[in-house]
């Protein structure tokens, strides 16, 4: 059976072509790149033009990118890194984060910080009127996220971002789901910290970065021999480096003309699903969203049972975040969006890429109303 993987804001296949680049790096050029030898040199050499790939996803200096070992690393080194360094104060974040932010956030407010969790209205957008009147004198830090992982609502970052800086204070944004979709400028968001992850966008698992721009002062949690400025001691992970440098320049020269693509494709999945599919909404804003991400709730079935069939039938889907779809909560994030629990629990997330093709969008709109419908007889919900 041809399966089709729907479930790209999880995880993606690593392209060939990044696999390519770092399997010398593996076997060969496997030098430290601390080492003053040519192994060394060569396994530095590598890295740089790794730390210049990924720099340029979002237009930085090379210098200014610091290797974590994925998204939550780079979030966390963020968000504590300027707690610690400020020593104590309040944090402002969104009621939609993933857990990485928002249990950073519960860490530290355990340790005597504050944190204020904005609500969202119910397209999941967080308000930059709210985000300034949270703002206290002893505000250390604004973290939002560039765009939600489960409902795809793209946030008003530059405002926010700008609104940060103004007032002197911290911005970090989690970009994860947004680098290599679109064009990021992190100096239109007030010289924000910016978390990403390489296997979000067809590199390797196990490496993500922080953008920190020059000049701004946050403690590692990782001390040791110093490397990544002081920030993120530890022998660097060349071929993870590698990789993620490849798959950005991949994202980079092919963000024309896979993203516009993978959006048509979106935007036939929404439209031919609400169009065909009663009682069924889409969670999160029409337009202001992830150009891969479809969302949707549908009345009187569990997202589980239609996730399970839709498995059988050959379609990798999700109903939430990877994290939250192994247990039975609702997701936090359909929660603040303003549904019930057991609205949230009717809610199927489908998040397109690159391999992705027109036939499987045309199966998947067989497919899922055949299912849902199926489900409606047999469900002990009621119509
Ligand atoms: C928005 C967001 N932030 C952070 C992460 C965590 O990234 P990683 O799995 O690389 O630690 C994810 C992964 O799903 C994500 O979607």
């Amino acid at each position: 059976m041809h399966r089709i993987y729907f479930d790209h804001a999880a995880t993606t296949a690593t392209d060939p072509l990044v696999v390519e680049a770092m399997l010398p790096y593996f076997t060969e050029k496997w030098g430290n790149p601390s080492s003053l030898h040519a192994f060394g040199q060569e396994a530095h050499a590598a890295m740089d033009e790794g730390r210049k790939r990924v720099a340029a996803l979002v237009g930085a200096k090379p210098d200014e990118m610091v290797f974590t070992a994925g998204g939550s690393e780079a979030d966390n080194l963020a968000i504590k890194g300027v707690a610690m360094a400020a020593g104590k104060g309040h944090i402002i974040t969104s009621s939609i984060e993933h857990p990485a932010v928002l249990n950073t956030c519960k860490y530290l407010e355990a340790r005597g910080f504050e944190a204020t969790y904005l609500p969202v209205d119910k397209e999941g957008i967080v308000s930059p009127q709210d985000v300034a009147e949270a703002i206290r004198k002893d505000t250390i830090l604004i973290t939002v996220m560039h765009s939600s992982n489960e409902i795809g609502a793209l946030e008003p970052i530059e405002e926010i971002g700008k609104m940060a800086s103004e007032r002197g204070i911290t911005f970090h944004t989690d970009a994860v789901q947004s680098v290599g979709k679109m064009p990021l400028d992190p100096r239109k968001m007030g010289a924000a910290l910016v978390s990403m992850a390489s296997h979000k966008i067809y590199g390797p698992k196990g490496i993500g970065a922080l953008y920190v721009p020059k000049g701004m002062r946050i403690e590692p949690l990782m001390h040791g021999g110093g490397h990544e400025r002081g920030l993120r001691s530890s022998t660097e992970n060349v071929p993870g480096i590698v990789g993620f440098g490849k798959a950005a320049e991949l994202a980079l020269a092919r963000m024309d003309t896979d993203i516009p693509r993978i959006q048509k494709m979106r935007d036939r999945i929404i439209d031919g699903i609400l169009g065909s599919v009663p009682d069924a909404y889409l969670n999160g804003p029409r337009a202001r969203r992830l150009p891969n991400n479809a969302h949707f709730r549908f009345s009187f079935i569990e997202g589980e049972s239609l996730l399970l069939m839709l498995d059988m039938a050959g379609i990798a889907a999700s109903t939430g975040s990877a994290c939250s779809s192994k247990s039975l909560k609702a997701s936090h994030v359909l929660l603040a969006i303003g549904l019930s629990p057991q609205e949230a629990h009717g809610s199927l997330r489908i998040t397109l890429g690159r391999g992705n093709t027109d036939d499987e969008v045309k199966y998947f709109l067989e497919e899922c109303p055949r299912v849902v419908e199926s489900l409606r007889k047999m469900s002990p919900l009621g119509r």
